[in-house]
């Protein structure tokens, strides 16, 4: 079995009400959960950052969904490649407000957003989790 781990970043094209985070986390979480999808989502205004991970087939069956999605006006893929074991194992969908997040942790991510051509840092997306207050 060959796991993989995809990482993209997406603009929707209006802002999540509080109902939809909600709402989309439900859907995210059931469908995930189905075909033992794993990951995080970091929200702020009306940007998405989302890992998902799992079985090749079932990551890629999942990522073809979330594109589908008419709420995102710009995404793009950040990161993408072979893992040898999940980061996010217990969580079908992880969720985090950027506020919540050290501000440390988020500048990483910035200046790791701003190198062109460079592999997005996994561990940088991770360490926001560990972060929280
Ligand atoms: C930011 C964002 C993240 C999403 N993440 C997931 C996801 O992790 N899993 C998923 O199945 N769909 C995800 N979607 C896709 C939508 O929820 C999609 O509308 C839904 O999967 C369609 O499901 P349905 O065919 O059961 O209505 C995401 C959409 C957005 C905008």
């Amino acid at each position: 079995m060959i796991l993989v781990s995809k990482t993209y970043l997406s603009r929707a094209n209006s802002p999540f009400k509080a109902t939809d985070l909600e709402a989309l986390l439900q859907t995210c979480r059931a469908n995930n959960t189905t075909v033992n999808v794993t990951g995080a989502l970091l929200h702020h205004n009306q940007y998405f950052l989302q890992l998902i991970e799992g079985e090749e087939q079932q990551v890629g069956h999942i990522y073809r969904r979330i594109e589908q999605d008419p709420r995102h006006e710009i995404l793009s893929i950040l990161f993408e490649d072979e893992i040898s074991a999940r980061f996010f194992p217990d969580w079908s969908m992880g969720y985090r407000e950027a506020e919540t997040i050290h501000s440390d942790a988020l500048n990483r991510i910035l200046e790791s957003a701003k190198m062109a051509g460079e592999r997005f840092p996994i561990s940088d997306f991770l360490l926001m989790f560990g972060n929280e207050d």
